[in-house]
Protein backbone atom coordinates (compact mmCIF):
# COMPACT_ATOMS: atom_id res chain seq x y z
CA UNK A 1 0.00 0.00 0.00
CA UNK A 2 1.65 3.44 -1.12
CA UNK A 3 1.25 6.68 0.84
CA UNK A 4 -0.42 9.40 -1.08
CA UNK A 5 2.24 11.95 -1.44
CA UNK A 6 3.63 13.94 -5.29
CA UNK A 7 7.46 12.98 -6.26
CA UNK A 8 8.84 16.40 -4.19
CA UNK A 9 7.21 15.33 -1.02
CA UNK A 10 8.41 12.31 -1.18
CA UNK A 11 11.88 13.97 -2.24
CA UNK A 12 12.05 16.28 0.25
CA UNK A 13 10.17 14.53 3.20
CA UNK A 14 12.32 10.98 3.34
CA UNK A 15 14.03 11.80 6.54
CA UNK A 16 16.34 9.79 8.52
CA UNK A 17 14.71 8.42 10.46
CA UNK A 18 15.49 6.59 14.07
CA UNK A 19 13.22 7.58 16.98
CA UNK A 20 10.08 7.18 15.30
CA UNK A 21 10.90 3.84 13.84
CA UNK A 22 7.95 1.49 14.92
CA UNK A 23 10.20 -1.46 16.93
CA UNK A 24 7.39 -3.37 17.73
CA UNK A 25 5.80 -3.59 14.21
CA UNK A 26 6.96 -6.46 11.75
CA UNK A 27 8.12 -5.75 8.36
CA UNK A 28 6.76 -8.52 5.49
CA UNK A 29 9.22 -9.43 3.42
CA UNK A 30 7.46 -8.94 0.80
CA UNK A 31 7.11 -5.09 1.18
CA UNK A 32 11.21 -5.17 1.31
CA UNK A 33 11.10 -7.36 -2.03
CA UNK A 34 9.32 -4.65 -3.84
CA UNK A 35 11.50 -1.45 -2.43
CA UNK A 36 14.35 -3.74 -3.98
CA UNK A 37 13.02 -4.51 -7.18
CA UNK A 38 12.31 -0.50 -7.41
CA UNK A 39 16.26 0.12 -6.59
CA UNK A 40 17.55 -2.08 -8.72
CA UNK A 41 15.80 0.31 -11.64
CA UNK A 42 18.77 2.76 -10.35
CA UNK A 43 21.62 3.36 -12.91
CA UNK A 44 24.51 1.33 -12.45
CA UNK A 45 28.06 2.45 -14.23
CA UNK A 46 28.73 0.11 -17.03
CA UNK A 47 24.87 -1.58 -16.68
CA UNK A 48 27.04 -3.96 -14.47
CA UNK A 49 24.60 -3.96 -11.85
CA UNK A 50 26.88 -5.18 -9.52
CA UNK A 51 24.93 -4.57 -6.43
CA UNK A 52 23.85 -7.06 -3.66
CA UNK A 53 21.71 -6.67 -0.84
CA UNK A 54 21.65 -8.10 2.54
CA UNK A 55 18.29 -8.25 4.63
CA UNK A 56 19.20 -9.25 7.86
CA UNK A 57 15.90 -10.61 9.88
CA UNK A 58 17.50 -12.66 11.85
CA UNK A 59 17.23 -11.96 15.70
CA UNK A 60 20.73 -13.12 16.85
CA UNK A 61 22.75 -11.63 13.72
CA UNK A 62 20.96 -8.01 14.00
CA UNK A 63 22.28 -8.34 17.97
CA UNK A 64 25.43 -9.26 16.56
CA UNK A 65 25.44 -6.54 14.22
CA UNK A 66 24.14 -3.32 16.30
CA UNK A 67 26.90 -4.63 18.94
CA UNK A 68 29.41 -3.62 16.20
CA UNK A 69 27.35 -0.56 15.42
CA UNK A 70 27.48 0.71 18.82
CA UNK A 71 31.21 0.31 19.38
CA UNK A 72 31.45 2.57 16.58
CA UNK A 73 29.14 4.91 17.69
CA UNK A 74 31.21 5.52 20.90
CA UNK A 75 34.50 6.13 18.36
CA UNK A 76 32.59 8.12 16.14
CA UNK A 77 31.56 10.46 18.38
CA UNK A 78 34.92 11.43 19.66
CA UNK A 79 36.17 12.23 16.16
CA UNK A 80 36.07 15.60 14.98
CA UNK A 81 33.88 14.79 12.02
CA UNK A 82 31.04 13.74 14.19
CA UNK A 83 28.36 15.72 14.20
CA UNK A 84 28.31 16.65 18.14
CA UNK A 85 31.67 18.26 16.91
CA UNK A 86 30.95 20.11 13.65
CA UNK A 87 29.71 24.11 14.24
CA UNK A 88 28.37 26.15 11.94
CA UNK A 89 27.87 29.98 11.13
CA UNK A 90 24.25 29.20 11.07
CA UNK A 91 22.40 28.53 14.84
CA UNK A 92 19.50 26.63 13.06
CA UNK A 93 22.03 24.20 11.65
CA UNK A 94 24.01 24.00 15.30
CA UNK A 95 20.43 23.26 16.55
CA UNK A 96 20.29 20.65 14.05
CA UNK A 97 23.46 19.27 14.54
CA UNK A 98 22.48 18.36 18.71
CA UNK A 99 19.23 16.91 17.82
CA UNK A 100 20.96 14.67 15.15
CA UNK A 101 23.43 13.50 17.88
CA UNK A 102 20.55 12.72 20.34
CA UNK A 103 18.48 10.75 17.51
CA UNK A 104 21.93 8.72 16.65
CA UNK A 105 22.25 8.14 20.53
CA UNK A 106 19.12 6.22 20.33
CA UNK A 107 19.62 4.16 17.12
CA UNK A 108 23.06 2.72 18.74
CA UNK A 109 20.97 1.83 21.66
CA UNK A 110 18.17 0.31 19.60
CA UNK A 111 19.46 -0.81 16.66
CA UNK A 112 18.94 -4.54 18.05
CA UNK A 113 15.36 -4.02 18.16
CA UNK A 114 14.92 -2.56 14.32
CA UNK A 115 12.68 -5.60 13.03
CA UNK A 116 15.42 -5.18 9.53
CA UNK A 117 18.80 -4.50 8.61
CA UNK A 118 19.22 -3.67 5.17
CA UNK A 119 23.19 -3.68 3.69
CA UNK A 120 23.75 -2.45 0.66
CA UNK A 121 26.90 -4.19 -0.71
CA UNK A 122 28.92 -3.55 -4.58
CA UNK A 123 30.95 -6.25 -5.77
CA UNK A 124 34.39 -4.93 -5.80
CA UNK A 125 36.75 -3.32 -3.59
CA UNK A 126 37.53 0.46 -3.73
CA UNK A 127 40.72 -0.07 -1.42
CA UNK A 128 43.46 2.12 -3.11
CA UNK A 129 41.73 2.54 -6.38
CA UNK A 130 41.70 5.82 -7.89
CA UNK A 131 38.67 7.90 -7.93
CA UNK A 132 37.07 7.61 -11.34
CA UNK A 133 37.14 3.85 -10.04
CA UNK A 134 36.06 4.87 -6.61
CA UNK A 135 33.19 6.70 -7.81
CA UNK A 136 31.99 4.01 -10.47
CA UNK A 137 31.82 1.42 -7.20
CA UNK A 138 29.77 4.21 -4.46
CA UNK A 139 28.14 6.20 -7.67
CA UNK A 140 26.40 2.63 -8.45
CA UNK A 141 25.59 1.70 -4.94
CA UNK A 142 23.98 4.92 -3.68
CA UNK A 143 21.80 5.67 -5.90
CA UNK A 144 20.11 2.35 -5.38
CA UNK A 145 20.11 2.33 -1.91
CA UNK A 146 18.35 6.17 -1.81
CA UNK A 147 15.96 4.51 -4.20
CA UNK A 148 15.25 1.98 -1.51
CA UNK A 149 14.92 4.43 1.10
CA UNK A 150 12.43 6.69 -1.27
CA UNK A 151 9.89 3.10 -2.19
CA UNK A 152 10.01 2.78 1.64
CA UNK A 153 8.94 5.84 3.09
CA UNK A 154 6.34 5.82 0.03
CA UNK A 155 5.14 2.29 1.80
CA UNK A 156 4.90 3.72 5.07
CA UNK A 157 8.72 2.29 6.12
CA UNK A 158 11.12 4.54 7.26
CA UNK A 159 15.10 3.98 7.01
CA UNK A 160 18.52 5.81 8.17
CA UNK A 161 20.79 6.26 5.99
CA UNK A 162 24.02 4.72 8.39
CA UNK A 163 27.49 4.25 7.45
CA UNK A 164 29.18 3.19 11.30
CA UNK A 165 29.11 -0.43 11.24
CA UNK A 166 31.86 -0.31 8.21
CA UNK A 167 34.32 0.71 10.82
CA UNK A 168 34.30 -3.15 11.58
CA UNK A 169 33.01 -4.22 7.98
CA UNK A 170 35.37 -7.25 8.31
CA UNK A 171 33.58 -8.43 11.07
CA UNK A 172 29.86 -7.96 10.09
CA UNK A 173 31.22 -9.64 7.16
CA UNK A 174 31.63 -12.86 9.17
CA UNK A 175 28.74 -12.91 10.57
CA UNK A 176 26.90 -13.03 7.64
CA UNK A 177 28.97 -14.66 5.23
CA UNK A 178 29.70 -11.99 3.04
CA UNK A 179 33.18 -12.87 1.18
CA UNK A 180 34.74 -9.70 1.89
CA UNK A 181 37.58 -9.97 0.00
CA UNK A 182 35.63 -9.95 -3.59
CA UNK A 183 32.22 -7.73 -1.67
CA UNK A 184 32.26 -4.60 -0.54
CA UNK A 185 29.21 -3.07 2.03
CA UNK A 186 28.61 -0.10 1.35
CA UNK A 187 26.14 1.30 4.33
CA UNK A 188 23.86 -0.16 6.81
CA UNK A 189 19.84 0.82 6.32
CA UNK A 190 17.79 0.19 9.37
CA UNK A 191 13.97 -0.25 8.07
CA UNK A 192 10.74 -0.34 10.07
CA UNK A 193 7.28 1.06 10.01
CA UNK A 194 7.19 4.96 11.30
CA UNK A 195 5.56 6.06 14.30
CA UNK A 196 3.07 8.64 12.24
CA UNK A 197 4.03 9.36 8.56
CA UNK A 198 4.07 13.03 8.72
CA UNK A 199 7.80 14.07 8.48
CA UNK A 200 9.04 17.49 7.12
CA UNK A 201 11.69 19.34 4.51
CA UNK A 202 14.68 19.74 6.26
CA UNK A 203 16.56 22.76 7.38
CA UNK A 204 19.33 22.88 4.95
CA UNK A 205 21.86 25.80 3.76
CA UNK A 206 20.57 28.51 1.48
CA UNK A 207 21.37 27.43 -1.66
CA UNK A 208 23.09 30.35 -2.84
CA UNK A 209 25.93 28.97 -0.43
CA UNK A 210 26.77 25.43 -2.61
CA UNK A 211 25.44 26.72 -5.96
CA UNK A 212 28.32 27.22 -8.45
CA UNK A 213 27.35 28.83 -11.96
CA UNK A 214 30.09 28.63 -14.58
CA UNK A 215 33.04 28.37 -12.36
CA UNK A 216 33.69 27.99 -8.37
C1 LIG B 1 27.04 8.81 3.78
C2 LIG B 1 26.16 8.98 4.99
C3 LIG B 1 26.49 8.30 6.15
C4 LIG B 1 25.67 8.40 7.28
N1 LIG B 1 25.98 7.66 8.38
C5 LIG B 1 25.15 7.70 9.45
C6 LIG B 1 25.37 6.83 10.56
O1 LIG B 1 26.29 6.01 10.56
N2 LIG B 1 24.51 6.89 11.60
C7 LIG B 1 23.42 7.74 11.61
O2 LIG B 1 22.68 7.74 12.58
N3 LIG B 1 23.17 8.57 10.56
C8 LIG B 1 24.01 8.55 9.49
N4 LIG B 1 23.73 9.34 8.38
C9 LIG B 1 22.53 10.17 8.39
C10 LIG B 1 22.86 11.63 8.61
O3 LIG B 1 23.30 11.81 9.93
C11 LIG B 1 21.56 12.40 8.33
O4 LIG B 1 21.42 12.54 6.97
C12 LIG B 1 21.43 13.66 9.09
O5 LIG B 1 21.06 13.25 10.38
C13 LIG B 1 20.37 14.62 8.53
O6 LIG B 1 19.08 14.09 8.66
P1 LIG B 1 18.09 14.11 7.45
O7 LIG B 1 18.67 13.16 6.45
O8 LIG B 1 16.78 13.63 8.00
O9 LIG B 1 18.00 15.50 6.95
C14 LIG B 1 24.52 9.23 7.24
C15 LIG B 1 24.17 9.89 6.06
C16 LIG B 1 24.97 9.74 4.94
C17 LIG B 1 24.57 10.42 3.66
Amino acid sequence: MTMQLTTDQLLTTTRSVRKRLDLTKPVEREVIEECLAIAQQAPAQSNAQNWHFIVVTDAEKRAAIAELYRKAWDIYVTLPLAAPNLTFDNPAHNAAQIRVTESGQYLADHLHEVPVLVIPCIAGRTNDEPTVIQSAQWGTIAPATWSFMLAARARGLGTCYTSLHLFFEEDAAKILGIPYDEIMQASLIPVAYTIGSDFKTAQREPLANIIHWDTW
